[in-house]
């Protein structure tokens, strides 16, 4: 058990399908495991296509009556929800810390923001407004109705176990749909808590369900979300790879999709920024979960009249980080999720390396923590051709590059096929405007690191995907605009 669970209820070790927990025939079972110790966590059944079938004709039966319910129900529902998570918001954290690594601190801060998905599509729920509209003909007169799109496949990642399904589940469920929804086979735990949670809030049966299988298993999943005709959206968060994948995958039964997908989130520091504030906000950016979100600071442009003293600072703030097992007391920063991500992270700082780059902080494996514990890298001159400036590292990999206009920075901004989050610090008006208006990403945050909230859209451009999360339009992506045409009116 999780170090200081209160609710064991939350721990629940089965899939759960129509309102049940599903005893699955899966003769295969994987394991979790905590990325801190390396220790088995949980034993789960690796579930068939068949049963995966069965969930999905689970949620097909029960939106025959969601779609029917009285949309101040399902607002009830999503408040009871958001209720219940911040009860028991200390378990719920602590199973994050557990399943994902990430420290106890930043676990509570995503169950807050977890939850506030369920609160803000509450509200949204009621606002699913249509139009009245005057065609040319004037006796006629068209209205627009916003209904639910039907059954839809939730396909989520790992570096966020909580707030990656519920900012899908939340406006889903709003809307009307019905849900089943798969969770990384790293960090299943937390979805099943809120499964569990969603059964005291009221949600009828079937109307969320969550389907569990081994990572190795997950491509079966992918496709049979994909295929089924009685799924009508897939909304997924992971690699742009598997992306373009799910998206050929789903051409024989033209799905609708939301993609959130890879970043490469440029900082972009000018020189009359507030020094203190952008050195603090950008290490805060970079080292969020340590480097493991899409919108992490993943290549860090300072100007050079700063570059120096911004370098050094930067320096000086990563080398003060408490690293340790993340339900440690004062640990700031804990593990990554596994060892690819490692090793990621050092190909991409030799290859800075090899081109000339060198190290403020030299990081590198903590293997007296574990094999998952790496001391973050911090780079300075960066050149142009390195990888760590055209691909995610997803890591704890800093790399700072010196640039000289404005013109200059905004080129070496664009140069990628992602566009998700970027980062502009300045004091001048004009600078912000021309940056923001012409950084080609979905996200421009301004003079802070740390921008995501229920309230703002989230999503990207160009291979980082397409579709908004959060925010007054989440719900659209789970809606379907029908139009009806009344004719004749003044016979
Ligand atoms: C992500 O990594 O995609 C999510 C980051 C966030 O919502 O803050």
């Amino acid at each position: 058990m999780a170090p200081g669970i209160k609710n064991t209820k939350l721990i629940r070790s089965s899939p759960y399908i129509a309102g049940k927990w599903f005893e699955s025939a899966s003769k295969t079972t994987f394991k979790v495991t905590d990325p801190a110790t390396d220790k088995t966590i949980a034993e789960l059944p690796d579930q068939t296509p068949e049963e995966i079938d069965h969930a999905i004709k689970s949620a097909y039966e029960a939106f025959k009556t969601y779609k029917h319910t009285n949309v101040y129900d399902r607002a009830k529902w999503l408040k009871n929800l958001h209720s219940l998570m911040m009860e028991n918001q200390d378990d719920l954290a602590r199973i994050i810390t557990w399943e994902n690594g990430k420290c106890l601190t930043d676990a509570l801060g995503e169950v807050k923001y977890a939850a506030s998905y369920f609160e803000w599509f509450a509200e949204e729920a009621k606002r699913m407004y249509g139009h009245t509209i005057q065609p040319s003909v004037p006796s006629n007169k068209v209205i627009t109705l916003k209904q639910p799109i039907g059954v839809v496949g939730l396909l989520c990642p790992f570096n966020f176990p909580s707030a990656m399904g519920t900012r899908k589940l939340a406006p889903a469920l709003a809307a009307g749909c019905t849900a089943v929804l798969k969770p990384d086979g790293q960090t299943p735990l937390s979805s099943l808590a809120i499964a569990y949670l969603a059964e005291q809030a009221g949600f009828p049966a079937g109307t969320i369900n969550v389907v569990l299988t081994s990572t190795k298993n997950t491509p079966m999943v992918g496709l049979k979300f994909c295929e089924s005709p009685l799924i009508k959206k897939i909304s997924f968060t992971g690699s742009t790879r598997v992306g373009k994948l799910l998206m050929k995958q789903s051409s024989s039964t033209l799905k609708k999709l939301s993609m959130e997908l890879g970043g490469n989130a440029p900082i972009v520091v000018f020189d009359d920024a507030d020094l203190d504030l952008a050195v603090s906000q950008a290490v805060a950016s970079k080292f969020r979960s340590l480097g493991q979100t899409c919108v992490c600071a993943n290549r860090i442009y300072v100007q050079s009249g700063i570059y120096d003293k911004f370098a050094d600072q930067f320096a000086e703030k990563v080398k003060s980080f408490k690293i340790g097992n993340g339900f440690e007391e004062g640990v700031t920063h804990a593990c990554l999720v596994n060892e690819s991500l490692i090793e990621k992270v050092e190909q991409h700082a030799q290859d800075a390396i090899d081109k000339g780059a060198t190290a403020l902080v030299k990081g590198g494996r903590l293997p007296e923590l574990g094999k998952h514990f790496y001391a973050p890298t911090v780079l300075r001159d960066v050149s142009i051709g390195s990888r760590v400036l055209k691909e995610e590292t997803f890591g704890p990999l800093a790399a700072l590059v010196k640039f000289d206009t404005k013109e200059e920075v905004l080129e070496q901004c664009n140069d990628t096929e992602f566009g998700l989050a970027s980062y502009v610090f300045s004091e001048n008006l004009g600078t912000i405007w021309y940056m923001s208006e012409n950084i080609e990403a979905g996200m421009i945050s301004v003079n802070t690191g740390l921008f995501t909230d229920a309230s703002m859209p989230f999503g990207g451009v160009k291979e980082s995907g397409f579709g908004r999360e959060g925010s007054l339009y989440g719900i659209d992506d789970y809606t379907v605009i029908k139009s009806i045409t009344l004719g004749n009116v003044y016979r």
